[in-house]
């Protein structure tokens, strides 16, 4: 029987968030589906946990964001028609693993200090396998960050790393919050920006790759989810792009040549797109928007590397 013990808690922190702090939910709401199935690319307890001991306040919050899916929480309208719903479920859990592996493979490679920014209800730290002595940085706004401790509380589970969580907010000097946690400078550094740079504008996510490249020392791998420009202000995207803003996280800037724009802040990119990398995964990612076999890509999976030969913009 489930232990609801300490959910009145995690209820409280719930019905806190507010815009995009709810997208984090919506996120685990996929990464649950994800972990019921039998062939799953991943298992996470803690999106399980959200879904299943949060239910109530899950309900309040999507009924609030409209998310996908909210209907099997007993609210009557669902935000997106049902193929998206199901084609976002299918992208994140792809999206999810790729970058297990994009983290799994720095720490292989001998990295240690792990910067996951807008963790969200990113439960990396506590169902990857790390190395000994890996310290992980969890970076989030101060309600976001409340809710997950509340549920992991309430679960019982432990890291499998040195976990530290870091209330910063991510258009601002999050580098002096994150180096008064203890990060170390100039160290082999993996960073990860997932589900994130759409929501800040340009002017912060230039900000935010090259404090990384500024931070990290040598062999430091930056791994991000971008999301084309073009396709948000009047490509295939501009109609999911229209009901995120309606419930108050705005996409506000995308990319259109992310291995160019990396390269101005002195990162080498590999830039993949997410239906070969579903591909290699054995999925097929179907009825995403412009998804077509020869449509331009609408969202790319990044892995880029700290190249000292580039020189970051000022
Ligand atoms: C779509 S969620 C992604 C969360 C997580 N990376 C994942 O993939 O599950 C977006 C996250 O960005 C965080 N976020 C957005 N703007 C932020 C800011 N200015 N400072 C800190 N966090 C921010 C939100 O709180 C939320 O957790």
């Amino acid at each position: 029987m489930a232990d609801n013990s300490g959910s009145d808690e995690v209820g409280q922190n719930a019905t806190r968030l507010r815009g995009v702090g709810v997208t984090a939910v919506g996120m685990a709401w996929a990464r649950a589906a994800e972990s019921q199935r039998p062939d799953r690319l991943f298992d996470d307890p803690i999106a399980v946990a959200i879904v299943e001991r949060g239910r109530p306040e899950l309900a309040t919050l999507l009924s609030q964001a409209e998310l996908p899916h909210a209907e099997e929480v007993g609210v009557e309208r669902a935000p997106f028609d049902e193929q998206t719903a199901t084609a976002f479920v299918e992208y994140a859990a792809v999206r999810t693993r790729y970058f297990d592996d994009c983290l799994s493979e720095a720490c292989a490679a001998g990295c240690r200090q792990v910067v996951i920014l807008a963790a969200g209800m990113d439960a990396r730290a506590f169902r990857l396998p790390w190395p000994a002595e890996t310290r992980l940085y969890e970076l989030d706004q101060p309600d976001v960050l409340a809710y997950k401790e509340a549920m992991v509380t309430t679960m019982g589970v432990l890291p499998r790393c040195e976990r530290r969580t870091v209330a910063a907010d991510l258009t601002a000097d999050w580098a002096a919050a994150l180096r008064a946690s203890g990060f170390q400078e100039g160290q082999h550094t993996a960073w990860l920006a997932e589900g994130l740079l759409s929501y800040l504008i340009t002017k912060d996510n230039n900000a935010l790759v090259s404090t990384a490249r500024r931070l990290s020392g040598p062999g430091s791998m930056l791994a991000l989810e971008v999301i084309s420009a073009s396709a948000i202000r009047n490509g295939p995207l501009a109609a999911t792009a229209e009901r995120i803003a309606s419930f108050g996280a705005p996409w506000r800037s995308g990319v259109d040549d992310p291995a160019g724009w990396l390269a101005g802040h002195g990162w080498r990119a590999r830039v993949d797109d997410p239906f070969d990398v579903a591909v290699g995964y054995g999925r097929q990612l179907t009825g995403w928007p412009g998804a077509g076999p020869t449509d331009e890509p609408t969202r790319w999976l990044v892995t880029a590397t700290r190249d000292s030969e580039l020189r970051p913009s000022p």
